[in-house]
């Protein structure tokens, strides 16, 4: 598929007199994709079992007549008042043990079966009726599973499928109380009916039974998921199901959820999504209207890795946005940039949210392609020219594989969170410093998850704060024969968060001769030099064992250790240690770089390069050796701009 933009469209929140222009109007943009229906469930059941699908026939009849492709998304997220009537102990409850209310979104409880059967009807409903359309394109399940916080819900729904779900793991109840460590504090149970959920306690709960509720959490938003998918897909087996998923959010896992998707889309702010990161406020200052150069790289590279290499930007911002704290205006030209660089990294469509900003409700103050009075915001000539840009170059193909891997592991989010030691301390974060490092030399990054079995074809594999190795894992790292960094607090515990009879990182003396024998974690603002540049923060192991001392601290505190290949961070870095530990390996695996301006970023898509500049001034780009000119800007790239160079080899 030839990559095309899209955009959000709520038929339901304007007069049927306005479908057949808008339409039109999003034809004349080069909009393809338009995505319909995910919050419309009081429209198309006002009443229980009162059906009125006429409407959405008829906005999809409008719009395939204009040569747009529909995704229907199933109305999950928002359940109607009559449900609550219906089924009242369907909404999720919170850590302290209060209902959620009706009157927002996204209210219901993963665990409660009910609720997952009147998703099941609905889905079936809309198969049904509009399976056969042809304006038809695809289906996308709820909306962004987990936003607002509502994976974790501790209900009785949730209590019972603990349970159940405990029993099913462990079998028998010795083997929990081994597992969980129970003998400590005397908190062993008898059986599984005694079993509760980690709230409310008078402190902590032991780690392993607060790991165990979150996966049991994360497999009922996968089992939700999977109801739904199936559904979809025995109606129409040759349309995709599409789920959007969120930035930085990790309550559940994504690759698990992603067995039951066809493609990966996820809904990109950059603004809003860097002012709610941990950056510090001279970062967010000078990104504020471009967002963080690396963080919807990230996204996608992580969402190309749940949809098997297929992603969709599902939700693309388009201007100043409602929900963060302070909401400026995108630089001119970053709604072009940001598509762009999201069809860099192997986006089939990208759509935007939304067409028509809405005049009332909560997200009034939230930017569309057109404004509330229909004329075009500046977004919407900024999408018309990456229509015309895509069809000029005719970007095709996919992104190709990496040389540098990166592995980004969902329970090791959850573990730094049960237990952090170090405030702040998180296997994101870890993770996607690495990630910045490695693009700001102009490499491209695969980000895998830790169900990894080979790492074939590529130069380097990092592997950061990963809570516990599988076997399949370590078995892929012991038979890799180019250059692996892990580190710091890698193998450090078991999958049932405990410390491993070997200790961390937990590898065998031919692979690393390293023990992490002593922890020293840092509170927020205290730094320790290391030799040569760059800082130790919030965590220093102390580690014995054989392995060589490649770069270490001033008070004489081995940072990074290495073995062959293998080597072994056992610092949480800042920014300038993290460069220097990444550039050590690139160095010592000989992975060719570029040199990449300040606030520019590149990856190859195909036989193309293409360029971003995040930055707030003009850069100048030196050609790389493989590029034969540019098909799209030139070697002077100005703020919030980009450049397309075509390259001689195939990428
Ligand atoms: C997304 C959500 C949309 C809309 C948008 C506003 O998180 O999927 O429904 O709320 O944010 O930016």
């Amino acid at each position: 598929m030839k990559p095309c933009l899209g955009v959000c469209y709520y038929p339901e929140h304007w007069p049927e007199s306005f479908w057949e222009s808008d339409a039109m109007r999003m034809a004349e943009v080069g909009i393809r994709f338009v995505r319909i229906g995910e919050f419309a469930w009081s429209r198309l059941e006002p009443t229980a079992g009162n059906l009125q699908l006429d409407w959405m026939i008829r906005a999809m009849d409008v719009l395939g007549r204009h040569g747009l492709k529909v995704i229907v998304g199933t109305p999950t997220a928002t359940p109607p008042r009559w449900m609550i009537d219906k089924h009242p102990d369907m909404l999720a409850v919170d850590r302290e043990g209060r209902s959620k209310g009706f009157g927002s979104r996204r209210h219901y409880d993963f665990s409660h079966l009910g609720y997952r059967e009147e998703g099941a009807r609905i889905t079936r409903i809309l198969a049904e009726a509009l399976g056969d359309h042809p304006a038809l394109g695809g289906w996308q399940t709820d909306n962004e599973y987990g936003c607002h916080g509502t994976t974790y819900s501790y209900s009785s729904a949730a209590q019972d499928g603990f349970r159940k779900w405990l029993a099913e793991r462990y079998e028998n109840i010795g083997a929990l109380n081994q597992a969980w460590g129970t003998v400590f504090w005397s908190m062993e149970y008898n059986n599984f009916d005694q079993i509760e959920l980690p709230n409310l306690l008078v402190c902590d709960a032991a780690p392993a039974h607060e790991l165990d509720f979150r996966r049991y959490s994360s497999d009922q938003v996968a089992a939700f998921n999977a109801v739904q998918y199936e559904i979809l897909k025995a109606r129409r087996p040759d349309l995709p199901v599409i789920h959007n998923f969120m930035s930085r959010y990790s309550e559940f896992d994504h690759y698990k959820l992603g067995e039951t998707l066809d493609i990966a889309s996820w809904d990109s702010y950059p603004i809003g999504h860097l002012a709610g990161s941990d950056e510090t406020a001279e970062h967010k200052a000078l990104y504020m209207r471009q967002g963080d150069p690396d963080n919807a790289a990230f996204h996608h590279d992580l969402y190309r890795s749940v949809g098997h290499g297929r992603m969709w930007i599902m939700e693309q911002q388009p201007g100043p946005v409602n929900w963060a704290a302070a909401n400026p205006d995108p630089l001119p030209g970053m709604a072009r940039l940001w598509a762009w660089e999201a069809f860099a990294h192997g986006a089939e469509v990208v759509s935007y949210f939304r067409w028509r900003q809405a005049p009332f409700a909560q997200e009034q103050m939230h930017a569309g392609l057109v404004r509330p009075d229909s004329e075009p915001a500046p977004a919407y000539g900024e999408a018309s020219q990456v229509a015309r840009e895509l069809a000029e170059i005719g970007l095709e193909g996919t992104v190709s594989q990496s040389r540098i891997a990166l592995i980004y592991d969902y329970e090791s989010e959850w573990a730094w969170e049960v237990q952090p030691q170090a405030a702040g301390f998180k296997h994101g974060n870890h993770v996607r410093e690495l990630y910045s490092a490695f693009r700001k030399r102009g490499l491209d990054v695969d980000v895998l998850p830790p169900s990894t079995s080979s790492f074939t074809g590529y130069d380097i594999v990092a592997i950061p704060a990963l809570l516990a190795w599988t076997d399949e894992l370590r078995d892929a790292v012991a038979n890799f024969d180019g250059h692996v960094l892990i580190g710091p607090r890698t193998g450090s515990k078991t999958e049932h968060f405990a410390i491993p009879d070997r200790l961390g990182p937990d590898l065998p003396q031919n692979l690393l001769d390293a023990k992490v024998a002593r922890v020293d974690s840092l509170p927020a603002g205290v730094e320790v030099a290391v030799k040569g540049g760059g800082a130790a923060r919030l965590w220093r192991e102390k580690v014995e064992g054989s392995a060589k001392v490649v770069m270490e601290d001033v008070e004489g505190v081995p940072v990074l250790l290495s073995q062959g290949k293998l080597f072994y961070l056992t610092a949480s870095g800042d920014k300038a240690l993290v460069q220097r530990v990444a550039d050590y390996l690139i160095a010592e695996a000989d992975t060719p770089t570029l040199a990449l301006p300040a606030g520019v970023r590149c990856r190859v898509r195909g036989q193309y390069r293409i360029y971003v500049n995040y930055g707030t001034g003009t850069q100048t780009l030196t050609p790389a050796q493989d590029e034969i000119g540019y098909v799209l800007g030139g070697a002077t790239i100005p703020a919030a701009g980009v450049s397309v160079a075509q390259c001689a080899r195939a990428g």
